[in-house]
């Protein structure tokens, strides 16, 4: 089989810190199918040696399992080759043309790494030079607009011109190992199934903790903000996960039905939920890994007195048979104590305490995605014996935990998300991807959110870098009477 995978966006953050890795991984790793090209798009006037040695350069920024050697990153190179092109200038479209006649490809992926705003005249020109046949497969990053009407609009200009069997919006936590193994857990055991509902579990949280910043893309995230750069997508994905009834089968339109259901049914907001379970912040000054890190409204490209959250936690239900009534909690941020993203399961205590248990104690599942990739259960347990005071040590219990460490278990170098999801579209595999109806229906729950802060005057709450963001956010689910477990 052969491919060519055009990446737009080529010289950009993205192709630089995740794609470029990603296929060098899966290249490394004998994954990509052998004859093929991959073609760096931008504006810029590089030639493909320029390019090859600037993608050289980058892979010693970047994290990657095992450094290439001289001879290595040059096999790799070989599929590297550059265009240059404004993908707003219709008179540039021909040359894209001409690019892809030099090599007889069974697939054309086209991968938008690009400000959304250049989606629309893309199709458009992809239409007119007639670049929009059977084998072509056009992959389009997020956010995917930044309203339920701009999303709309592009998601109709893409079908105008691919038809849904060739597009692949691509959200990279599906791609994670920890997330596949979450389905796993979900639907090829039988285990937990049965529990897995309101009369069972008290609550569940999902945290995306970030320690990084904006890094290069002030101006990018400063229009845009983490409701929009996490929620809309990653974490509301993640709760489709957790939240979703079992799918009929593995196919890509069961799975993405049943996330589908799964949006439709998140409660509707109102203007006092909205008030008592939103908080939104944004870092100031503060300290990461014991260095100075600076507020966010002094990043470069951040706009004076910017408004734009960088944190966000907020609570919400699914409003259905299985989980009515249980709080789902989603809590995300830059500059946060740690880099910790993590699913916690929390279940109701039991319901009738014969033993004594440390205050609070109950049984606890946690999926944890990164850093590390693992299944945590915590159980109670009657402790150490202790011989001084045998009565009581029989009746008290200890909370113990059941460790399950999947980089240790299958080996660190596993399949990364983005190798993954790239490899998915080479090979015509939509099980991971979004649906334009999943898509519509997160903007849509999360609009009433972006209105309601339209009109208030008082901005994100602040948050000293390197915590674990404003005040508000532990209030917030103290309200229900549960903490986050850093401050359990
Ligand atoms: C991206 C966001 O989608 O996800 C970034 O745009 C964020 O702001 C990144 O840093 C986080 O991804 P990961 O895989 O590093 O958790």
């Amino acid at each position: 089989m052969s491919f060519d995978l055009i990446l737009f966006g080529g010289t950009g953050d993205l192709a630089w810190r995740k794609l470029m890795p990603a296929l060098f991984q899966a290249f490394r790793h004998g994954s990509l199918p052998k004859d093929g090209r991959i073609v760096g798009v931008a504006r810029d006037d590089l030639s493909d040696a320029q390019y090859r040695a600037l993608i050289k350069s980058r892979f010693d920024e970047v994290e990657l399992a095992k450094r290439p050697s001289e001879e290595e990153f040059a096999r790799f190179a070989d599929l590297l080759f550059y265009l240059r092109m404004d993908l707003s200038s219709p008179a540039d479209y021909p040359r894209l043309a001409a690019k892809l006649q030099e090599h007889t490809a069974d697939t054309v992926v086209m991968y938008l790494a690009t400000a959304p705003g250049l989606f629309t005249t893309f199709c458009e020109q992809i239409a007119v030079a007639g670049l929009n046949g059977p084998q072509m497969r056009v992959v389009l990053e997020k956010p995917l607009g930044h309203d339920l009407a701009s999303n709309r609009t592009i998601n109709e200009s893409v079908r105008k011109v691919f038809s849904e069997r060739q597009i692949f919006r691509i959200d990279h936590y599906l791609g994670k190992p920890s997330v596949q193994n979450l389905f796993a857990l979900r639907f090829g055991n039988a285990l937990f199934e049965p529990l897995w509902r309101r009369e069972t579990i008290a609550n569940i949280q999902i945290t995306i903790a970030e320690e990084l910043g904006i890094e290069k893309r002030g101006a990018f995230y400063d229009s845009t903000g983490a409701l929009r750069d996490m929620v809309q997508n990653h974490a509301l994905q993640l709760l489709c996960a957790i939240g979703m009834e079992p799918p009929i089968n593995a196919h890509a339109d069961a799975i993405r039905d049943e996330k589908l259901k799964v949006l439709r049914s998140l409660k509707a907001w109102t203007p006092e939920t909205l008030r008592q379970h939103v908080v939104r912040g944004q870092y100031s000054a503060g300290t990461i890994d014991g260095l100075p890190a600076s507020a966010y409204r002094q990043e470069n490209g951040v706009s004076e007195g910017s408004p734009t959250e960088t944190f966000v936690a907020l609570r919400t239900e699914i409003a259905n048979w299985r989980w009515a009534g249980v709080p789902f909690y989603i809590r995300t941020g830059k500059r946060l104590a740690a880099r910790s993203a993590y699913i916690e399961v929390n279940f109701r205590p039991a319901p009738h305490a014969i033993f004594k248990s440390p205050l609070g104690a109950a049984n606890r599942l946690v999926i944890h995605l990164q850093p590390k990739d693992g299944l945590e259960l915590h159980l109670l347990a009657q402790g150490q014996d202790n011989r001084q005071n045998r009565q009581q040590t029989s009746q008290t219990l200890a909370p113990v935990q059941l460790d399950l460490d999947f980089d240790k278990r299958f080996g660190a170098e596993r399949v990364g998300a983005y190798e993954r999801l790239l490899l998915d579209v080479i090979d015509g595999r939509l099980n991971l991807f979004v649906r334009s109806d999943e898509q519509e229906e997160a903007w849509r729950w999360v609009e009433p959110i972006l209105e309601s802060w339209k009109n208030d005057s008082e901005g994100p709450r602040p948050y000293a870098a390197g915590t674990w963001g404003p005040s508000a956010s532990s209030a917030m689910i103290a309200r229900d009477g549960y903490c986050w477990t850093e401050e359990c």
